[in-house]
This record gives structure tokens, C-alpha cells and sequence, in this order.
């Protein structure tokens, strides 16, 4: 993961982290990435894990999945939001490719202490790691926090001393819908990326404009996270094939519809990402 991460970083495009919210979304982001010869991250979030069926279920799927579909573009999976040491740990084992540790609500000594721990489980393992520090705001899976941006010095050191392979400094973006307009800090980020040299990770991504989103990618992102936008695509499909026709119960019928707006929404990301023919 960390060479194609790498590639994007110096080729000036991202690769789209898409969250995973059942099975439906690892066949509709997999066809799509296939289409558009796109690398692609399937994000499964710590929060909802055992919604998901587990770590070892889920990494399982998605795997069959790949085979079974003949997927050929490089697929990562990856830990979003790990909340604790040991399920970082449980997700390596499982055979993730990279986790996230987020420790970016504890003080920062402890943050790089416990990142460290990670770091060094999933580097054993060929498993990187991504870290964060400041906190992203909005409400993700039920948690609701307030933005706090990233201070250039907590970021230089959780990158140095916790050895990560990428970071996720916040700097304004709020997981799930934004109350008025994002603000990101482009004057950080320039910093940032300016005095360490890692690849950065943009978080709550949903929302943003195409224009913002160039920019950070130009300021070293190589990694944007995308939820919210694919759930609303999702969800107001559904909405309305029910709503058209209250005798339906089939759910290949209720389903299909929305299948195709997910496809449709990540195929748009891809393409604002810059990731598409990148393989
Ligand atoms: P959104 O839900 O805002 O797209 O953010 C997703 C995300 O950052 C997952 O980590």
C-alpha cells in the first residue's frame, strides 16, 4: 500500500478511501474502481465493526470478493478510525492492509505512545499505519466532536517518533454534513506537508468542493475519505423506490436502484480524486 500511496503523492492524484457500510458497497465500489482502473481503499470504520460482522468476516468478504470478481486494480483494505491498541492488532491479524490508530482525542504524548504500539505490531506484519492528530469534527457513526486543528509540531512529532506511514492532520473538515461552508486550512497544510515528508490523509471529504479538493491534493493529500456523500446517494434511492411503489417487498427490486447510485456517487469521486486510469 504505502508504494501506491507514494505514487499518488508524487503523481499529484488521491486514492479514494471509501467507507464499507454492508455488502452491497464492497461489490458496488469494487465494479466501479475495476471500470475505471482506479486503486482503491475500502474503508471499514473500527465504530461499527461488529455491524460489519467483525474484522475477520469483513476482510474475508471483501477478499472473496476481489477473487470471485476478478478484480485486478490494487484493492487495500484499511481500518478507519481504529479506537483501541488491540483491535488495531485484531484487524492485522485478520490480514488488513493498513489500520488507522486514532488516538487524536487523547493528549499528545499518549497519542504517539499508543501509535507507536501499533506501528510497531502492523510493521511486522507488512501492515502500515495511519495516524491523526487534531480532531475532526461533525458526527460520525453516532460520535459528535468539535474541529480542532492540527498544530504543526504535535504532527512532526507523532510522524517522527511513531514512525507512521501516513497522517491525518485536521485541519476544518467534519465527518457527515456540513453546517455551512468547510473551512480548510490551506495555509496549515501547506506548513505541514512543506516540513514532513509523508503522505497526508484528508478526512470527512463529503461536502467539499472539487476546487478545495484540488488543492489539498496539490498540498500532499494522497488519500481522501468519503462516507457520507455515498450514504445519501444510497439512502434517497431508497427512498423513493419505496415511496413510488408502497406494494414492493422484493429486495433484489428495492435494492438494485440504490446499488446503482452508489456506483454512480464513487465513480464521481474517483474521477474528482484524479484517481482514474492509474493503473
Ligand atoms: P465523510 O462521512 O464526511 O465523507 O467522511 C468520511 C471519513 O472521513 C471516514 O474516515
Amino acid at each position: 500500500m504505502n508504494t501506491f500511496i507514494h505514487k499518488a503523492k508524487t503523481e499529484h492524484y488521491a486514492i479514494p478511501q471509501i467507507n464499507v457500510n454492508g455488502l452491497i458497497w464492497i461489490e458496488c465500489i469494487l465494479k466501479v474502481a475495476e471500470k475505471t482502473r482506479s486503486p482503491i481503499i475500502l474503508g471499514t470504520t473500527d465504530k461499527i465493526i461488529d455491524f460489519l460482522g467483525g474484522y475477520d468476516f469483513i476482510c474475508k468478504t471483501i477478499r472473496n470478493k476481489i477473487e470471485s470478481m476478478n478484480i485486478t486494480v490494487p484493492v487495500i483494505i484499511h481500518l478507519d478510525h481504529g479506537l483501541t491498541v488491540e483491535g488495531c492488532k485484531k484487524a492485522v491479524d485478520a490480514g488488513y492492509d493498513s489500520v488507522m490508530f486514532d488516538g487524536s482525542k487523547l493528549p499528545i504524548e499518549e497519542n504517539i505512545e499508543l501509535t507507536k504500539q501499533v506501528v510497531e505490531y502492523a510493521h511486522k506484519n507488512n501492515v502500515i499505519v495511519e495516524g491523526e492528530v487534531g480532531a475532526i469534527g461533525g458526527n460520525e457513526d453516532g460520535v459528535i466532536g468539535n474541529v480542532q486543528y492540527a498544530k504543526l509540531e504535535d504532527c512532526i512529532n507523532l510522524a517522527q517518533k511513531a514512525h507512521i506511514d501516513t497522517l491525518a492532520p485536521a485541519l476544518g473538515s467534519v465527518h457527515g454534513k456540513y453546517k455551512g461552508e468547510p473551512n480548510l486550512g490551506f495555509k496549515e497544510m501547506k506548513e505541514i506537508q512543506e516540513t514532513i515528508d509523508i503522505p497526508l490523509v484528508l478526512h470527512g471529504a463529503s461536502g467539499i468542493s472539487d476546487e478545495d479538493l484540488v488543492k489539498a491534493i496539490k498540498l500532499g493529500h494522497a488519500k481522501i475519505n468519503f462516507n457520507t456523500e455515498i450514504n445519501i446517494a444510497w439512502s434517497n434511492e431508497l427512498r423513493e423506490v419505496l415511496t413510488n411503489d408502497k406494494s414492493l417487498f422484493n429486495p433484489q427490486q428495492i435494492l438494485n436502484p440504490s446499488k446503482k447510485a452508489i456506483e454512480r456517487t464513487v465513480e464521481s469521486i474517483i474521477y474528482k480524486c484524479q484517481s482514474n486510469g492509474k493503473v
